[in-house]
Parts: C-alpha cells; sequence; structure tokens
C-alpha cells in the first residue's frame, strides 16, 4: 500500500482512535491537499520576496515547495510528527532542486519556532487550530498570514474567505493593541494629553479616549497586521468640534503615525496634519475626576 493510500486509510480511521490520536497530540493525520488547493492558498498568501512560508504539519512538503516555486526568492520549512513524512517532504525538496530553500524538521507544532515566519499554512481539525491560536497570536509577527484549508480557527473570523470549491481561509494576524495608550498633539495651540484605552478581540478593537477633561470615542477603527487606524469627533475648548483622524503603526509599546485634525467651527475650515507618536502606559488618568461640564 502506498504511503498516501494508507494515510488516508488512517484518516479515515482516525476518529475511532482517539486515545491513539491523544497520546501523540497527532490530531490530523496525512491527506495531502490537492494541487488546486495548494495553487489558491498560495495566491491568497499573495507571496512577497522577502516571505519565509512554514507549513505546520506539513507532510510531503508540497505546500512549501509550490511557494518556492512559485517564487524564486521565497524561503520556507515545514514540522511534521511523523518522521517518515519529514524524510519524504525533505527527499521531494532535493528532488525539486530547492534543498537550498525548504527544510523540513521532524517536531510537534506546539514547538515550531514561528517568529520568523511572515506566512503559515496549515491544513489541521479545528481542535488542533483552537489549540494553537494563542501561539499563533503570541508568537508570530503582527502582519503574519495564516492560510488555511478549510478548516477555521474557532471564534475567530478570517480577514477573508475564497469558497471557490473548498475554502481557502487568511486571517492576517494583529498587533496587540489592548491596554492604556497616552500622547500628546497641539490640537489646541498647546500641548493636550490624551489618555486613549483600546479593547481587543482578534483584530477586532475599539477604543475611547479622555482629551483635557472631555471624553470620546473612537470610530471606523480598522487593526490589519500593524497597521492601526481611527478616528474621532470630540469638542475641545477654544477650538470647538474637531476631527481628529489618525494612522500609524503599531510597534510593540509604541505607535508612530500621523493625525488629521479638521477643525469644524474655524470659519476657514482648517486642516492640519500633526505627527502621531503614542506610547503604551502602565496606568492612565482616563478615570481622574473630571468635575461637573462646564
Ligand atoms: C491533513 S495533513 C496536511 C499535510 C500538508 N500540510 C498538506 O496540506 O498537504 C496534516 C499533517 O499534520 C501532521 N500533524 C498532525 N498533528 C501534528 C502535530 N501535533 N505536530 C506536527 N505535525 C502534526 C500530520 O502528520 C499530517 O502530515
Amino acid at each position: 500500500m502506498s504511503g498516501r493510500r494508507a494515510c488516508l486509510s488512517l484518516l479515515a480511521g482516525a476518529a475511532l482512535l482517539p486515545g491513539v490520536a491523544r497520546a501523540q497530540e497527532r490530531f490530523s493525520l496525512f491527506v495531502g491537499s490537492p494541487q488546486f488547493t495548494v495553487d489558491r492558498m498560495i495566491r491568497m498568501a499573495q507571496l512577497r520576496d522577502d516571505d519565509v512560508v512554514v507549513d505546520l504539519g506539513s507532510g510531503d512538503g508540497r505546500i512549501v515547495l509550490t511557494a518556492l516555486k512559485a517564487n524564486p526568492k521565497v524561503r520556507g520549512w515545514g514540522v511534521d510528527i511523523n518522521p517518515e513524512l519529514v524524510a519524504e517532504a525533505t527527499a521531494n525538496a532535493r528532488e525539486q532542486g530547492l534543498a537550498e530553500r525548504a527544510q523540513f524538521f521532524h517536531r510537534n507544532v506546539f514547538d515550531a519556532d514561528i517568529g520568523q515566519a511572515t506566512v503559515i499554512t496549515m491544513w489541521l481539525f479545528p481542535e488542533l487550530m483552537r489549540l494553537l491560536r494563542p501561539k499563533l497570536l503570541a508568537e508570530a509577527r503582527p502582519g503574519t498570514r495564516l492560510v488555511s484549508n478549510g478548516f477555521e480557527m474557532p471564534g475567530w473570523e478570517p480577514d477573508f474567505t475564497d469558497t471557490e470549491s473548498g475554502r481557502v481561509l487568511v486571517w492576517i494576524v494583529p498587533a496587540r493593541v489592548q491596554g492604556y495608550w497616552n500622547w500628546e498633539l497641539p490640537v489646541t495651540g498647546s500641548a493636550q494629553r490624551y489618555d486613549a484605552l483600546l479593547e481587543q478581540r482578534f483584530q477586532v478593537a475599539e477604543g475611547i479616549c479622555r482629551v483635557g477633561d472631555r471624553h470620546g470615542v473612537f470610530t471606523d477603527m480598522k487593526l490589519r497586521g500593524e497597521d492601526l487606524s481611527f478616528a474621532m469627533e470630540i469638542t475641545l475648548d477654544k477650538v470647538g468640534l474637531t476631527r481628529q483622524e489618525f494612522s500609524g503603526k503599531v510597534r510593540g509599546d509604541r505607535i508612530e503615525g500621523s493625525v488629521k485634525v479638521l477643525y469644524r467651527d474655524d470659519p476657514d475650515y482648517k486642516t492640519v496634519t500633526y505627527p502621531w507618536r503614542a506610547a503604551r502606559t502602565p496606568s492612565t488618568t482616563y478615570f481622574r475626576p473630571t468635575g461637573l461640564v462646564k
């Protein structure tokens, strides 16, 4: 019996062998993704020259090897819990002349060092995807594209889905923005302190802010990888109603970008763009008493 057929029958039998699967943390057995699905996964990953493509549960290596053939500058590697498949993938890389750019390791997906990956592909059962979710969010860099053949990441809406004959789902790992942030802007002619509170569930973020003794709500908040943007309409002393449109890149505990301020009550309808530099803070003055509104 060929390795492929043996694996197919193992997959069919997997549901009957939960004890074995649990003991080995082998939540899905090997069935290779059909080539047309692999091609769609690679297309949806939108490869760039400096990408590092990682397949978690790499089987015979076909996803990594297809990516490397699609772009001759891309590098990639895979991990699989089955050493025979690792050997097969390594031999395939050699046969296809890709050994210099592709590596395969005998490793549990939970131990894969994904910090340098920019594209992570998976065809793993949802249970394993759910177990991997915190690792992906904690260890993959913001902006990393996660591409799944068919299975979803329970609770986390994909950023893109292709439903043409079977699903391919893509998530963009979001930067971590949850928490307290502050910054200053000379919006009224003198520096105003902003105390912002951001909440986040995966790529969905919302926030509120205190500027002096005024409070505002962030609207239109978008978080894609490290790119964050939102707007706020707020009335400030001396200048009246303003609309403030923020956009920047989240880099760890800093955000750098710009804010366009539209002075709605200004007779010339003045618009000024300021640099925006925000820093994460362990505490906030958002909750400081404001007293009665004047
Ligand atoms: C359905 S196959 C997908 C193979 C390949 N990614 C593809 O799409 O063609 C799933 C693979 O994940 C591997 N696998 C399952 N659990 C794993 C684990 N905990 N760590 C590493 N590999 C695992 C299996 O050995 C199998 O090769």
